[in-house]
């Protein structure tokens, strides 16, 4: 075949018959993309990895179980040729020719009539990378173009705006826990996408310093409130700079409606007809103590876990957990904002009848580089903060989960 670049195209495969030959490694890799290009899939091997019989099983594919006959090829618009028989797979390149059906060889580039694209998606766009020529093809170097665009799409790093699909507006970005790798991939692209950021002091801050010098980085606790509570100074600021026709990211530490007070400014925006999308975070009541090697549940040990706000002592009226009933759980207690207020709280669970000898584990500044874990009792934990100096943030784990994993900790 003459030396000519491969003419890329995309192929709309929509109820139009594929036919897979041969259901081993290769076949398993490819079969997903057919099954999400909606092809109508016919497999035809003897035998099939597990995978493969299961999209069988599930009626993505129609599976013949033979070996390849002359002819199974007639009806099909592309095909798979990649058997474990070279001589089965050149008398189907050899029909695939015949009937003209484009076709694809795992056992010899030279010989197939298209090649398949190291393939990858970020946010609506399909990324295909193909080398020039068959000779001197090399599929780990495609793929590591491939991987190098989709992540830089991805993380913001290669910035290709969308110049249609752009709207102003606000996001509200849940950061993860404080390291920047920890954000999801959406936040992190839409940070890279923002005019303006109006970040908390916890989450990824890192990735502040990333920013292109024309984003305007707002720290919500400097915006000066006046007659205004902070959080409505910081409602208004979103609000105003929406109204600029600017993108806005709130970037928000964790979750955003994890005590997050997220709620609150999707609601300002709603009644000041401002767009509003809402990002997920990983949140550090379950990624924190994660961090630091204590799971939140465990088989046999904890079946259930309970996040409670620990930022007022259980005997003020404005508290709203029930710490009497919290006692009764058998499972773990998570307790955010809880440091001032842990001697207090250890003392209730105790009057109610958790045991006095039940661990403890506070775990200041979770997957940051400052991260350190300090473990106590319920009846030592007062007494250890001051020791140990413990300051927030720290998210403290209250059970046995505390003890499951490997001592001493890595
Ligand atoms: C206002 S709440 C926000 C929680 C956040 N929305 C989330 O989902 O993680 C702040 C509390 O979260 C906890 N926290 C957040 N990030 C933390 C981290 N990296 N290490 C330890 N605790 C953290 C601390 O208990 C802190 O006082």
């Amino acid at each position: 075949m003459a030396e000519h670049p491969a003419y890329p195209v995309g192929l709309r495969l929509s109820g139009r018959r594929v036919v897979v030959l041969g259901a081993g490694q290769v076949a398993q890799r490819r079969l997903p993309a057919l099954i999400a290009a909606g092809a109508d899939i016919v497999l035809v091997s003897p035998e099939a990895t597990p995978s493969v019989e299961a999209m069988a099983d599930a009626g993505e594919i129609t599976w013949v179980r033979r070996r390849y006959e002359d002819g199974d090829l007639a009806a099909a618009w592309y095909a798979l040729i990649a058997t474990s028989d070279p001589d089965a797979n050149t008398a189907a390149s050899a029909e695939a020719e015949r009937h003209r059906v484009w076709c694809v060889r795992s056992d010899d580039a030279d010989r197939a009539t298209a090649w398949t694209p190291a393939t990858g998606h970020s946010e609506g766009v399909t990324v295909a990378v193909l080398t020039t020529e068959a000779r001197g093809r090399d599929p780990r170097h495609t793929a590591a173009i491939r991987d190098a665009v989709v992540e830089g799409l991805r993380d913001g790093t290669l910035v290709a705006p969308h110049h249609r699909t752009r709207t102003p507006g606000v996001a509200l970005v849940g950061g993860g826990p404080g390291d920047p790798d920890l954000i999801t991939v959406r936040g992190r692209r839409l940070l890279a996408e923002a005019d303006v950021v109006i970040a908390d002091r916890l989450g990824p801050r890192d990735l502040l310093a990333e920013l292109p010098p024309h984003v305007e980085v707002i720290d919500a606790a400097k915006i000066p409130y006046g007659r205004y509570m902070a959080q409505e100074a910081i409602n208004s600021a979103l609000i105003e700079h929406a109204k600029q026709g600017k993108s806005v990211v709130r970037l928000k530490g964790g979750d955003p409606f994890v005590f997050g007070r997220g709620m609150e400014e999707v609601q300002a925006l709603a009644e000041a007809g401002i767009p509003c999308t809402v990002v997920p975070g990983i949140s550090s009541s379950i990624s924190v103590p994660g961090a630091a090697g204590i799971p939140v549940t465990h088989r046999g040990v904890a079946h259930e876990f309970t996040v409670v706000s620990g930022h007022v002592a259980p005997d003020d009226e404005r508290s709203l957990a029930d710490w009497p009933s919290l006692a009764k759980l058998t499972g773990t207690l998570v307790i955010l904002m809880g440091v001032d207020k842990i001697g207090k709280i250890a003392e209730t669970l105790v009057a109610h009848g958790k045991s006095p000898n039940t661990p403890v584990a506070l775990v200041q500044e979770g997957t940051t580089a400052a991260q350190r874990r300090v473990d106590a009792t319920l009846a030592t934990v007062a007494e250890t903060v001051r020791t140990e100096d413990v300051k927030a943030p720290a998210v403290i784990v209250i059970g046995e989960v505390v003890t499951v994993g490997p001592q001493p900790l890595a």
